[in-house]
């Protein structure tokens, strides 16, 4: 068995092998990259250099000759994956390299690679089956080009939309990103990431660093133990106890003066001891080093490594001197050598159990048959199809299909040519693997018989001049209809152009540079404009939606973007996206979300509403979709194994077939704590043919009515729910019914 095979290999290993096993390095020709700005002059330093100090790749690829080194990461060729692991072959005790990568939506950051949606565009689609086939996709690419551990899912859920990374989530709703967070990890790691066909998932980052009091990456985090419980907690628990995500990575950020990286309550105590987590932990990178020279919570780096591995940590990304200063820990005794065995098991466990010891290397050929298949297009085009939200539809001006056929639509805009709708984590890709926006306006338009013309605007401040605006104006006043192609850049190799993104947090969500000023003289000529917005994050333009004659908001939609939207845009494809978070209308709203308390809107604001731009759970169609009340199978719910199934009609009024996703909210009615005024707690993503009526059934589950008492057990609490249903967070479009619970239900202790 894998036990006994870990058991025997660890009998022949000495404490430095097992701490060499937690040590992870970033790839050779990463490091490489860095090195080809070394001078002569630093060589003879030998200083800090390229990425470790005083070391060079060469240097590196000997200590993985050694056995020296557990792991890698941003090794992006199949090409080095293999020549890493005939390193370690060479290694007295052989043992296989763990390869881990940010394959965020896709393989990204591997040339050639599926582009899917990123996960915020996933998550609008409302369609786990959909993400976690994706995510199967992905693991099979992975694998054929030699990788075998995706740093993902990022199950932040979003309370900050300035945070640069609301790309990289799934929005801002517990029960979304957990089902998101389970359908990758599922599709990632099947049921138990064996064999050659799987990876282990990531599920990061521990925790809240999506709440961070400026709207900074990695800047503090004061967050109540209720919020942490009630908000960002449950999608790690189901993590943990729903799809047995094999690792989890440590947040950059503090809580309540708590730096991530040493807590022991949330990486031992909770997760481990509590909640049953069976895997990993890997750090951030850089981020054990930060306890000190961040945080100034230890001395040194060797005093942060007693903190960080005594808390749980097992594995260290990135680099060298962990190794010799943990060793020295062990033999002080202030580090338990168990706990370096611990965390040599679980990572030999993933290596046994991925079949690396069978066989570390991979075929060059076969990830280029893997690589991009038809399969893995087709979800990719459909995630993008599910994902793009219509947000105004002005007296139903769009589709344009049949409408004015033989006129001229003009096309600009820092984002209508190019491949930031790829999204972060992602490297260029081949340019005929991806379709702009342009290109799908042209293939798709030109077949339903328009002209399309389009001019290079110019990338936002810099190149969005006046002469630019001036003739992107001429042209706009020779054509019928305008489509501007505006928003965010996350796309990780346009550094000197990026706006969003890793370590690019926005002050405003307004649209950066001259965008506006763009948008102003398009709407001068008195044209019908449509916006179609390619951002990971919300863009608060009230003004500029005002005026359009639509707004398309396509997030990023991945390789396919251009021809999802185009599909759209023509009517070949009937919208059916829904927001994942809140759209507001000024960054002065935030902290907006639709699950606030119910006193977060008594009082009102000096000069601006109180309600959002767009509403959590909103989208519109080309149908119009009726939802009828629900209908509840009873109205008592007793016991922890009880279900009420909640029914909804839902009819397509419209002469389109459609897809609508029915949202099921609850309410505690009172209770001992106060609650959100609503919780989404189930949906469903129908087709239903125009003309047609269908039903959809939701469940509802003693931990859809539970909430956490005052000694934090998880408890359904005696009184009435509401139970709201409907197309979108927004009361106005949602119909309710109550059930009532006459006894107190305790659930397991273990949530
Ligand atoms: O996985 C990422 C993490 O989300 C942010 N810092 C770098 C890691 C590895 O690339």
């Amino acid at each position: 068995s894998v036990d006994d095979r870990i058991e025997d290999l660890m009998s022949r290993m000495t404490l430095e092998d097992k701490v060499h096993q937690m040590c992870q390095y970033v790839g050779l020709e990463h490091m490489k990259h860095a090195e080809n700005n070394i001078t002569a002059a630093d060589l003879d330093k030998n200083d800090a250099l390229g990425f470790y100090p005083g070391m060079l790749s060469k240097d590196v690829g000997i200590l993985a000759k050694e056995g020296k080194i557990g792991s890698f990461l941003h090794v992006v060729t199949p090409e080095e994956a293999n020549e890493l692991q005939k390193l370690a072959q060479e290694s007295p005790l052989k043992i296989p390299l763990l390869i881990g990568i940010d394959a965020i939506h896709g393989n990204g950051l591997v040339s050639g690679s599926t582009i899917y949606p990123s996960p915020i565009s996933q998550a609008a689609t409302f369609a786990d089956d959909l993400i976690k086939e994706g995510s199967r996709q992905t693991a099979l690419e992975m694998r054929a080009n030699g990788m075998h551990w995706s740093f993902t899912p990022n199950i932040d859920v979003l309370r900050d939309p300035r945070w640069g990374r609301t790309g990289e989530t799934y929005g801002e709703d517990p029960y979304l990103v957990g089902n998101m967070g389970i359908a990758t990890i599922n599709g990632l790691q099947s049921s138990n990431f064996s064999g050659e066909n799987n990876v282990i998932a990531c599920a990061k980052h521990l925790i809240a660093g999506s709440s961070s009091i400026n709207g900074l990456n990695a800047s503090p985090t004061d967050v109540s133990k209720r919020t942490l419980f009630e908000i960002f907690l449950p999608p790690y628990r189901r993590a943990v106890q729903e799809a047995n995500v094999y690792s989890i990575m440590a947040a950059h950020n503090e809580v309540a003066g708590m730096p991530g990286h040493m807590d022991k309550f949330m990486m031992n105590d909770l997760m481990r001891d509590r909640w049953g987590f069976e895997g990993f932990y890997v750090s951030d990178w850089n981020d054990v080093s930060r306890i000190a020279l961040w945080h100034h919570v230890a001395t040194d780096f060797k005093q942060s490594i007693e903190f960080s591995v005594n808390a749980g940590m097992d594995m260290n990304m990135h680099g060298p001197v962990f190794d010799k200063h943990l060793i020295e820990l062990v033999n002080e005794g202030k580090v338990d050598e168990a706990r370096v065995d611990y965390a040599c098991r679980k990572i030999l466990e993933a290596k046994f159990r991925l079949g690396l010891f069978e066989n570390p290397y991979v075929e060059i050929e076969k990830s280029k048959e893997v690589n991009f298949t038809e399969a893995h297009q087709k979800n990719a085009l459909e995630q993008a199809r599910r994902a793009i939200v219509l947000q105004k539809n002005k007296k139903g001006f769009l589709p344009l299909a049949e409408k004015g056929k033989g006129k001229t639509i003009f096309i600009t805009g820092p984002n209508a040519n190019n491949q930031t709708t790829l999204g972060d984590w992602v490297s260029p890709q081949p340019e005929e693997n991806i379709i702009t926006m342009v290109e799908g306006m042209k293939s798709i338009g030109e077949e339903n018989g328009y002209r399309i013309n389009y001019f290079d605007s110019g990338d936002r401040s810099k190149e969005i001049t006046k002469a630019n605006i001036d003739r992107a104006a001429y042209h706009a006043s020779h054509s019928d209809i305008i489509v501007l192609v505006l928003g965010e850049n996350s796309f990780r190799h346009d550094w000197k152009r990026k706006t969003t993104g890793e370590n690019i947090d926005r002050a405003t969500l307004k649209l950066s540079g001259n965008q506006m000023k763009l948008a102003d003289k398009m709407f001068e000529l008195n044209k019908p404009v449509i916006i179609v917005y390619v951002s990971g994050s919300p863009i608060a333009e009230p003004w500029l939606e005002q005026r359009a004659a639509a707004v398309v908001n396509t997030w990023e939609s991945g390789a396919f973007a251009g021809q999802a939207t185009a599909e759209i845009l023509f009517g070949e494809v009937n919208p059916s996206g829904k927001l994942p978070l809140t759209v507001p209308r000024s960054v002065g709203q935030l902290q907006m979300v639709y699950n606030h308390k119910p006193t977060a809107y008594i009082h009102k604001y000096n000069t601006e509403k109180k309600v959002p731009l767009h509403p959590f759970g909103f989208g519109l169609s080309y149908s119009k979709f009726e939802l009828s009340a629900p209908k509840v199978s009873k109205a008592d719910f007793a016991g922890i194994n009880d279900s009420i199934e909640v029914t909804v009609d839902v009819s397509n009024k419209g002469t389109m077939d459609g897809e609508e996703v029915v949202q099921l909210y609850i309410r505690d009615d009172v209770s001992s704590f106060t609650r959100p005024v609503k919780e989404l707690k189930g949906y469903k993503r129908i087709a239903v043919k125009a003309g047609e009526t269908k039903s959809v059934t939701i469940p509802i589950s003693a931990e859809s009515l539970a909430m956490y008492d005052k000694d934090f057990n998880f408890v359904v609490e005696p009184g009435t729910f509401t139970i709201m249903t409907g197309n979108s967070s927004a009361d106005k479009d949602l119909k309710e019914i109550k059930i009532s619970v006459k006894e107190r239900i305790t659930l397991d202790k273990n949530i």
